[in-house]
């Protein structure tokens, strides 16, 4: 679902989202992405309807990032909160929430330390298993 507009997305980040997430409250529009179980597959006793969103969610940011919008995804909120400001009905649950915005140029230093910031990445023989659970070597 969307929220639009400052009066709407103010009672919603300020009702049910934490200090460090109040930033939100600057973007035009909150994504809010709900899911209810009966709406999809269980497999196995595995319910998808979370994984499937969280595919939604990916799709969702890849194409924002494509059109050269802002997103941050968010999952530390209130879920109760949400549900009662937003008048979402039980079965649901809200998975995520993510801004949508416009970006803002960052200061020639912002950009400068970002570019620099060292990324680091867990190896892939770190987590990969290879034909049996536990062997680290490739077949
Ligand atoms: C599933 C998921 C949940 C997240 N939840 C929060 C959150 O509740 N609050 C927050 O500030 N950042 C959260 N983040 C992190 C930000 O959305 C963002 O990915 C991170 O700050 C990196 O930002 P960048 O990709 O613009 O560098 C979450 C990220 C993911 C993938």
């Amino acid at each position: 679902m969307l929220v639009q507009g400052d009066e709407a997305i103010d009672e919603l980040v300020l009702g049910a989202f934490p200090d460090s997430n109040q930033v939100m409250k600057e973007a035009p529009l909150l994504i809010v992405i709900c899911a209810r179980q009966d709406d999809d597959l269980t497999v196995g006793r595995k319910p998808y309807y979370l994984f499937d969103a969280g595919l939604t969610v990916e799709n969702l940011l890849l194409a924002a990032t494509d059109l050269g919008l802002v997103t941050h995804p968010a999952l530390r909120f209130d879920e109760s909160e949400v549900k009662k400001i937003l008048e979402i009905p039980r079965e649901y649950r809200v998975v995520l929430v993510t801004p949508l915005a416009y970006p803002v140029e960052p200061s020639y230093d912002e950009a400068a330390e970002e570019r620099l910031r060292e990324r680091t990445r867990k190896d892939l023989g770190e987590i990969t298993h290879y034909g049996k659970w536990g062997s680290r070597k490739p077949v």
